[in-house]
């Protein structure tokens, strides 16, 4: 199994790859700091909503010295919107880290990329390939499925030590490593995608096992997650909603789903009535959604009351999704 995958790839990249404020050239004296902005940002997010954060960030904050002198207040109201919160203060504290003891630049090893707050494999992997031109692949989504389509392996183990057993074979050899990692994450969001791969453009379908099978809208829906969730909704009669909290640290708090179970068609099941049935997604799943409520007075542990008309605080679209639902009841 070897063909010149690599050179196809990159080939496509360098004539379709779209202009994101994040790909400034090698010599930019911004590039470390604009690629772990937008990696953090990208963490779950898609680039079409990160690319006006990203813009409104480098206007305030220039630079990574500047970012690290900031006050936390300050960037989680810029971060308002984006969501996961979290990602917003581990910004900050890696910043600080990298201008403190690294002298403003990314540790060399993968595994010392990854202590910095914030960062895991994905993330570690792909700024060691960025910055350093580390050769390695970052597995998000987009890359897992590419190569799961490629190889006809479920995209489920797919993952680095595959990587490195597939990569015996030399197929993923350059030494544009930097611009592979993005060119593969670019060619399965642009051709590769998930719901409808568009093959027809494809420049190296004759080497993929997944376009030559027959079975490729079967295959497609295999690939979604699609998942039927339960939403549970405690309210009170003044207008309430029961939330909890993910993370009780920082001054804002993260507010998040009301409680989702799996229904149990026991008993207590008959208290909940079902308010609506709707569909919704994230990232790559498919949520069928049950609604249900009760006006109740008594609420589980770990669960605080929320007025649904306090707006002022960082609530995902998605339980905002539901508070409007829900104000009919009211
Ligand atoms: N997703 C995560 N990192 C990305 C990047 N550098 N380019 C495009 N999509 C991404």
């Amino acid at each position: 199994m070897k063909f010149n995958l690599t050179k196809k790839v990159l080939a496509w990249y360098d004539n379709n790859k779209r202009t994101l404020p994040w790909r400034v050239g090698k010599k930019s004296n911004n590039k470390l700091y604009y690629r772990v902005l937008s990696e953090f940002m990208l963490q779950q997010t898609q680039v079409k909503t990160v690319i006006p954060y990203f813009a409104k960030f480098t206007s305030k904050f220039p630079n990574l010295n500047s970012l690290s002198k900031a006050n936390e207040k300050k960037i989680l109201k810029l971060w308002e919107g984006l969501g996961y919160y979290r990602r917003a203060r581990n910004l900050l504290a890696t910043s600080r880290i990298l201008v403190k003891r690294y002298n403003s630049k990314l540790p060399q090893e993968i595994d010392e990329i990854k202590t910095l707050p914030g960062i895991g494999d994905y993330t570690s992997n792909v700024l060691a390939a960025l910055i350093y031109n580390k050769p390695t692949l970052a597995f998000d989504g987009n890359v897992k499925r590419v190569i799961s389509r490629i190889l006809n392996m479920e995209v489920r183990k797919i993952d680095f030590k595959e990587f490195k057993k597939i990569n015996k074979k030399k197929i993923f050899n350059t030494n544009r490593n930097s611009d592979l990692v993005e060119a593969m994450m670019e060619f399965g969001a642009l051709v590769c995608n998930s719901k409808t791969p568009k093959c027809y453009r494809c420049p190296i379908k004759i080497n993929c096992k997944f376009y030559k099978s027959s079975n490729k809208i079967k295959q497609i829906k295999k690939e979604m997650t699609n998942k039927n969730i339960n939403i549970f909704c405690y309210l009170s009669k003044k207008g309430e909603i029961a939330l909890t909290k993910k993370n009780n640290s920082g001054f804002l708090n993260e507010f998040n789903l009301p409680k989702i179970e799996s229904i149990k068609k026991n008993k207590s099941f008959k208290k909940w009535k079902l308010l609506s049935k709707y569909k919704n997604s994230i990232s790559n799943k498919k949520l069928n959604i049950n609604l249900y409520y009760q006006f109740s007075k008594d609420i589980p542990n770990n669960y605080s009351w929320y007025s649904i008309k306090r707006n002022n605080e960082f609530i995902p679209s998605f339980t905002k999704h539901i508070f409007k639902q829900v104000s009919v009841l009211f």
